[in-house]
């Protein structure tokens, strides 16, 4: 295949992601976690998550390279998350590829973390077809950190946000929730567990900024922190009597049901009858199967991204470093730093 060899950092949470694409290819997606030492806090703790970055990185650069089979110097360019994310875990993903980059010489951009997600869909494996995104088009992006109905016209460059979440994200609904319940962390992937042989009409949990006098201001933006308060009252008033299973699954399909029926009003209110989903949440099977039941009634066209490359990963970094030498964009200058708190 043709494009730019490029390889990506991640480090912005608690994975350490070092991907090398080229072109649109997904070449190698290597990926460290400390997930399980953060689960025994129940979240990620900032300087935990820094240093297992630390430790993490030399080998998961190295994976990444023998996977891919290429070289440092064989690289066109480097590029790595800048933000968004925790400060200190940031930092070691942007030492090291400013390390990598002055040893070998090649130009080094420091990029969104988010956009990367929105990027996701558009990489494919070796020998598949390529999967050009259409433009314009609506993107829901829900992670960890972010919850956010974007418009995006350009994908490098011409990014409209239609409406965010005012609390809590939605993977971090899942992270409280699951807390609440006594599971662990990481909460989407244990709430799915348990959600397995729960009903998910057993209660009839809050569908935040849905109700009519919130159409004009917040059509489009999200809150999850009333849901959050009305699981806890259900745990309160179940006491000992708790169906963790039915609970688990209604809390899933309150935020499954506004986020999809947010991200379809947001099609056809814009015109625009695509729908691209991106962040760690979209590996939620439940939000995956609603997403393509409504869309295909609603007539949009539906991405949702494989599951690799929903949650953080540094493929995604590294294609869309190779977006912006395709675009001609210039790299970025030797001294720019992180910032957690990038828009
Ligand atoms: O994108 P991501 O890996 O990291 C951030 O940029 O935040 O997203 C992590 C978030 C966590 O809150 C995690 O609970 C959630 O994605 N998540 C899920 C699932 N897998 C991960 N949420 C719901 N269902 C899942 N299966
Ligand atoms: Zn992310």
């Amino acid at each position: 295949s043709t494009g730019p060899l490029v390889l990506g950092i991640e480090s912005s949470c608690d994975e350490t992601g070092v991907g090398v694409v080229r072109g649109r290819e997904v070449l190698a997606n290597v990926i460290a976690s400390s997930v399980d030492e953060q689960a025994r806090y129940g979240g990620v703790v900032p300087e935990i998550a820094a240093r297992a970055h630390l430790e993490a990185m030399r080998p998961t650069l190295e994976r990444a390279l023998e996977v891919a089979g290429v070289g440092i110097t064989d690289l066109d360019a480097v590029a790595v998350t800048a933000g968004p994310g925790l400060a200190g875990a940031l930092m070691v993903g942007v030492g090291a590829a400013k390390a990598l980059a002055v040893t070998a010489r090649k130009p080094l951009y420091g990029v969104n973390h988010l956009v990367g997600h929105v990027t996701a869909d558009q990489l494919h494996g070796a020998g598949e077809e390529a999967r050009p995104v259409e433009l314009p088009t609506v993107a829901l992006l829900v992670s960890g950190g972010h919850t956010s109905l974007l418009l995006v016209r350009g994908l490098v460059d011409d990014v409209e946000l239609l409406g965010e979440t005012l609390d809590d994200a939605a993977g971090e609904a899942f992270d409280k929730t699951a807390r609440l319940l006594g599971l662990a962390y990481p909460g989407g992937p244990s709430i799915d567990r348990a959600a397995v042989d729960g009903d998910p009409a057993a209660i009839r949990f809050p569908r935040g900024l849905t109700a009519a006098k919130d159409r004009e201001r917040h059509r489009f933006d999200f809150s999850f922190s009333g849901l959050k308060t009305a699981v806890a009252r259900h745990v309160e008033r179940a006491e000992g009597d708790l169906a963790i299973g039915d609970v688990a699954a209604s809390f899933r399909e309150a935020v499954v049901d506004v986020l999809v029926t947010k991200a379809l009003d947001a099609c056809r209110e814009t015109g625009v009858p695509r729908l691209l989903l991106g962040g760690g949440v979209v590996a939620n099977r439940r939000l995956r199967d609603v997403a393509a039941e409504r869309a295909a009634a609603a007539g949009v066209q539906l991405r949702i991204p494989p599951f690799d490359l929903c949650t953080d990963n540094g493929a995604m970094i590294a294609g869309l470093g190779a977006r912006l030498v395709d675009a001609g964009v210039a790299p970025s200058g030797a001294g720019f730093g992180v910032d957690s708190t990038l828009p």
